[in-house]
This record gives C-alpha cells, structure tokens and sequence, in this order.
C-alpha cells in the first residue's frame, strides 16, 4: 500500500512503463511498512548477510521513507533493463530515484535501481535537471525564502515559485510557525523532514491546457 494520492500518480507510472515496454512484468515489492515491519525486515537481512551489509541497504526503524507512505520498490520480474525505464521517466510522475549509484555517500545508503520516492511536480523536475539527491535538494531550497524564491518553469510550461521557511522553535515543542504565502495563488506547504517547511506556489499556469 501507499499513499492515496500518489496511487493515481503510481498507475499512471507502471502504466505508461508498459505502454513503452509491453512488459506486464511490473510488481510493486515494498510500499507502507510499519515500524515493526522495518524491524522484521532489519532482524531478518542481518541474519541473512550480516550487520554491516544489512544496513547499508535497510533504513533504521522509524527512520525509513517507506514509514510515509511515499516510497516503494519498482522492480519488474520480466525485465530486468526495467530500472534503466523506470528512473529515466520517474519524473514526469513526480517521483525520484532515491537511492543513486554516484550520490552513496549522501544518502548514506547502498545504490538502490529499485526505490523510488514521491516529491510531487515540480521538485522530481528540479531534482533529476540537477542531477541531485534529496538530501542536496533539501539543502539548496536553504537558500530561497519568501522575498527570493526559486522561480522554476516546468517542462509543461508551468511556473513555480519554491522557498524555504525556518520552523519556529524546535521542531518537537509543539510550537506554531507563521508562514507567508502569496495572495490568492495556489500553494502547498509540507514538511523538509529537518527543520523547516517547503512552500510551493503556482506563479502562473497560462501556457497549460485547462
Ligand atoms: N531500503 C531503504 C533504504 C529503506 O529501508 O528505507
Ligand atoms: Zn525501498
């Protein structure tokens, strides 16, 4: 299971993957896991392979993405050139590949062809255009705030203005933050998972076809 959300984004993913393929192959390996089931499987891979190997691949309980509900393990039992697909196109459905060959010592953890995170349009754009993990994306979005933002033009001709607020207080004193958002445009705020939120607002959408 996933997210409700990204369940629509995830078929229309698989979908298009078999439209360019014609491999039905595709299975979803892991989505939601439980706090227990990331134990399970910790416990399990390090009597398998050991402690050191277990963890390059197996996130800490409670510290896995796949605690969210966002992340999930692509994997096609027919073709195995099926990554090769998957993280080439993630984008275009608002995904990352999270887990990269070259980017190892940022994330800490093993080159993973398999996992796959939702960040939702425009930021998979941004992220695979520059060529960098979350972890890099989240620092960067350090530098734009509200009186300068990250103005970004998505290949569907939309524009985006992206920045970063500071959470007021530590993050786990229950406090409130005040957030400025533009009048009377589209925007999201969610959480950076460290210590601030990211706001996403629609600029100007114009050049869509409504
Ligand atoms: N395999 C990834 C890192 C996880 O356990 O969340
Ligand atoms: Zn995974």
């Amino acid at each position: 299971s996933c997210d409700a959300y990204i369940f629509g984004r995830l078929n229309e993913f698989v979908n298009a993957y078999y439209e360019a393929t014609g491999d039905d192959g595709t299975i979803i390996n892991s989505g939601h896991r439980t706090y227990e089931e990331q134990e399970a499987l910790l416990t399990s891979r390090i009597e398998s392979v050991g402690e050191e190997e277990a963890y390059k691949y197996v996130a800490i309980p409670g510290y896995s993405e796949h605690h969210t509900g966002y992340a999930l393990d692509i994997v096609s039992y027919e073709n195995s050139e099926a990554a090769g697909w998957y993280v080439d196109n993630c984008w275009l459905y608002g995904f990352i590949h999270r887990y990269p060959e070259d980017k190892q010592d940022i994330t800490g953890i093993h080159y993973e062809y398999w996992h796959f995170r939702y960040v939702g349009e425009p930021h998979a754009e941004i992220i695979m255009l520059n060529d960098i993990v979350l972890e890099e994306y989240i620092e960067m979005l350090y530098l734009y705030s509200y009186d300068s933002p990250l103005i970004f033009e998505a290949h569907d001709g939309v524009t985006y203005q992206i920045y970063y607020a500071a959470c007021d207080g530590e993050p786990t004193d229950g406090g409130k933050t005040d957030i400025y958002v533009p009048i009377g445009v589209e925007h999201d705020i969610s959480g950076n998972n460290v210590d601030g939120f990211v706001i996403t607002t629609v600029m100007d959408s114009a050049n869509t076809a409504q």
